[in-house]
């Protein structure tokens, strides 16, 4: 008798510390499995007379009822709790707004680099790809550089090491995107109007260098092209992409690859080209105009080096930074060039 009683207390502090529905079973075939703790008990049974074993047996019996219960009690226990969890754990609001996904956008320049293909597809100037790891001939010499003339100076070239190869000299990460046009040339379809936009690379780095940056170069090649062919789409592009009140003007400069040469000026945004904003001098410009780039008509010598006969065609060419033009257009907003390539997030996200 005291055995079963003493098998109730202890079932109980089993069945206190079971957590899984494994380790429930095992307790359960500990206690009441058929070589368990009660059939252990049960066997003490035989050893009494009729009269005992019978009040005994009932006892037994009751005490086999009750753990039973407890089983099916801690059972139905752990399977509330387990629905309860799954219900707290898999509640959703379905009231709530959706989960928006976070937006990226283009770079600010590859934004601009869009623009201006559009800006001159409008007018008939086809983009063209030519290569940024070029042959020095098509980067300088075809382009009236000799080797060795001082001109190269301006453009602090980065010089790949490796053999010379014959006429097209060494090979050079393109200082200008000027490489595309002998090479448009010499695919010998005219008239062109075509538009490079590419990768440049320079030994500079200050807050308006970059050692690598972005220009677009427009060639326009045609029997009868003159400076006001020229000047007409400085002036349509300059209009389009600053603003239709802005004002181009040409500057006489030198290249050795076109002739005669210019720098381009377009007036300032800022101060509307007065140089005064408030009575006080523009910060921005120099006296109410702003640098853009460089253009000309091309040299008979380029054109000769592309096949192209310079008494029956001419040809005008013009190349721009894209990084300067959109600063230019963001005015005093973007104060370093630097800032376009250091991928800091709370930059980049302003435009
Ligand atoms: C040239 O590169 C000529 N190929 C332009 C040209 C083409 C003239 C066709 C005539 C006909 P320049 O070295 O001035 O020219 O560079 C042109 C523009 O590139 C500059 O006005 C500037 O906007 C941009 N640029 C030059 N160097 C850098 C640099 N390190 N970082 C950012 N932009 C630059």
């Amino acid at each position: 008798m005291k055995d079963f009683a003493q098998l109730e207390v202890l079932l109980t502090k089993a069945l206190e510390s079971v957590k899984e529905f494994a380790e429930l079973e095992r307790v359960r075939v500990e206690f009441l499995g058929r070589k368990g703790k009660l059939a252990e008990a049960m066997k003490g049974l035989s050893a009494l007379d009729d009269a005992e074993r019978r009040e005994a047996g009932k006892i037994a019996n009751e005490v086999k009822q009750k753990m039973e219960k407890m089983f099916e009690a801690k059972k139905t226990e752990m399977e509330n709790q387990k629905l309860a969890g799954l219900a707290e754990e898999e509640w959703i609001d379905v009231t709530l707004p959706g989960q928006v996904l976070e937006e990226g956008h283009l770079h600010l320049t590859s934004q601009a680099i869009e623009e201006i293909t559009d800006i001159f597809s409008r007018i008939g100037f086809g983009r063209v790809l030519a290569p940024d790891i070029d042959w020095d001939w098509y980067a300088f010499e075809s382009l009236n550089i000799p080797k060795n003339h001082p001109a190269r100076d301006n453009w602090e070239t980065f010089f790949i090491k490796g053999p010379e190869h014959g006429r097209m000299g060494r090979v050079v990460l393109t200082p200008h995107t000027s490489n595309s046009q002998v090479r448009e040339l010499e695919k010998g379809k005219l008239p062109i109007r075509m538009i490079n936009i590419g990768r440049c690379y320079r030994r500079q780095i200050d807050v308006s260098h970059n050692p690598m940056f972005h220009q677009f170069e427009g060639f326009m090649v045609d029997k009868g092209i003159t400076i006001a062919h020229l000047k007409g789409v400085l002036d349509y592009f300059a209009k389009a992409y600053f603003g239709p009140t802005r004002k181009i003007r040409l500057r006489p400069h030198h290249f050795r690859f076109t002739e005669p040469s210019f720098e381009v000026d377009i007036t300032c945004g800022s101060c509307d080209g007065t140089a005064k904003i408030d009575g006080e001098k523009c910060r921005l410009c120099k006296a109410g105009w702003l640098e853009l780039g460089g253009a000309g008509m091309t040299h008979p010598n380029v054109l000769k080096a592309g096949g192209i006969d310079p008494e029956k065609y001419t040809a005008f060419a013009f190349g721009w930074g894209v990084e300067r033009t959109l600063m230019m257009r963001a005015g005093i907003k973007i104060g370093d060039i630097r800032l376009l390539h250091k991928n800091d997030l709370r930059f980049i996200q302003q435009f």
